[in-house]
């Protein structure tokens, strides 16, 4: 049985369709005149579990259909339709009114002709820019990426290198030493040692990293920078190769017009060894050698060291050839970027040139 306080359906369903048919008439114009007269949401949901709610004089009158009689159940049935169907749209009106008026509240607060704020948008540090371009045109000619610890022992920073206990660059005004013995590394060519060491030849690598020194910071010295360095050993590598691999190389880097010339230099790890300096054809300081690598054929003493640490001869009847080279330097000749410490201050001014993606 269903309980309807509001509505007398048992009675009068029972008594008179036509009555029935009265009330629902009554109950839409109920419903419709307490929609009109409320302003606020709250009222709203208010009326609409009033007049729709399962305890809502339509619910009963709902309940009730199974007393009309059946020839009356059709005209009845669509009245209640119609009736439940206009509540329902007048509510949707009501709060799409409501919703409007909030809205507008909202936006009288706003000022639209205000330009837009815009979202900063980060970008690629340029030395992350060369050191990305230098990394893929290496590995497309085999060249796989290995790396070191940057806190290093004497002996693969120096010793294994070839590099005696007297050579300058082990000074201590040269180099960052810890109590206990170990260094920060002033080269990326302890990573050489490092992969010979753990690996059989053939070895291509590049090593990408940082290295330190005890240099007095200026327009081209920091005292932390970053090295690019190349190893590649197997039986019968050559200094053509290395000319090649470097030619090919640099004009990847900044394209087909420029010149490579290769000056005999001393490096305790390669023999012979080379300055390489670079010359762009189209410059207007076209005449100007710049000084961008350094490089060589391993010197047999390090392969030496290397097969007294394995314990084995593997890299006994091999040939290779090493380069390293700054990446800060590589970076400043990409960009024209006149002082190397434009790259460490972080300023968003200078930065903000290269935000190329
Ligand atoms: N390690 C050298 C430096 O820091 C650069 C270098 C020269 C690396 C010759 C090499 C090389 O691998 O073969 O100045």
């Amino acid at each position: 049985m269903v309980r309807c306080p509001a509505f007398s359906c048992r009675d009068s369903l029972l008594s008179s369709p036509f009555a029935m048919l009265k009330q629902l008439e009554q109950i839409e114009s109920d419903a419709l005149n307490a929609i009109a007269s409320v302003s606020d949401e709250t009222s709203l949901e208010k009326a609409r579990i009033e007049f729709l709610g399962k305890k809502s004089r339509l619910s009963a009158a709902l309940a009730g259909m199974r007393d009309v009689p059946k020839e009356e159940k059709k005209a009845v049935g669509q009245k209640l339709n119609q009736v439940r169907g206009a509540i329902t749209t007048c509510l949707d009106e009501k709060t799409a009114e409501i919703t409007a008026v909030r809205d507008a509240a909202a936006f009288a607060s706003i000022d639209p002709t205000l330009p837009g704020r815009t979202i900063p948008e980060g970008a690629l540090h340029p030395l992350t820019h060369v050191l990305d371009r230098a990394v893929s045109v290496l590995r497309r000619m085999g060249f796989a990426l290995a790396e070191g610890p940057e806190i290093e022992t004497e002996w693969h920073c120096f010793d294994a290198l070839n590099t005696p206990e007297d050579h300058p660059a082990r000074n201590e005004s040269d180099t960052f030493y810890f109590e206990n013995g170990k260094l920060l590394r002033t080269h990326t060519s302890s990573v050489q040692i490092r992969t010979m060491e753990a690996q059989a030849p053939p070895v291509r690598i590049i090593a990408p990293g940082s290295a330190f020194r005890r240099d007095e910071i200026d327009s081209t010295h920091l005292s932390a920078f970053n090295q690019l360095e190349g190893l590649y050993v197997d039986q019968q590598v050559t200094l053509a190769d290395l000319k090649g691999t470097l030619e090919y190389f640099f004009r990847e880097m900044f394209g087909s017009k420029i010149e490579l010339r290769f000056r005999p230099h001393f490096f305790p790890f390669t023999e012979p060894s080379f300055e390489v300096d670079l010359k762009f054809q189209t410059s207007r300081k076209a005449d100007k050698w710049i000084e961008i690598a350094g490089c060589g054929m391993v010197d047999p003493n390090v392969f030496d060291s290397i097969n007294t640490a394995r314990g084995d001869s593997e890299f006994s009847d091999v040939t290779g050839f090493a380069f390293g080279m700054g990446l800060d330097r590589l970076a400043m000749i990409t960009y024209g970027i006149p002082d190397l410490r434009l790259l460490i201050e972080n300023d968003v001014r200078f930065l903000e040139q290269f935000g190329v993606g």
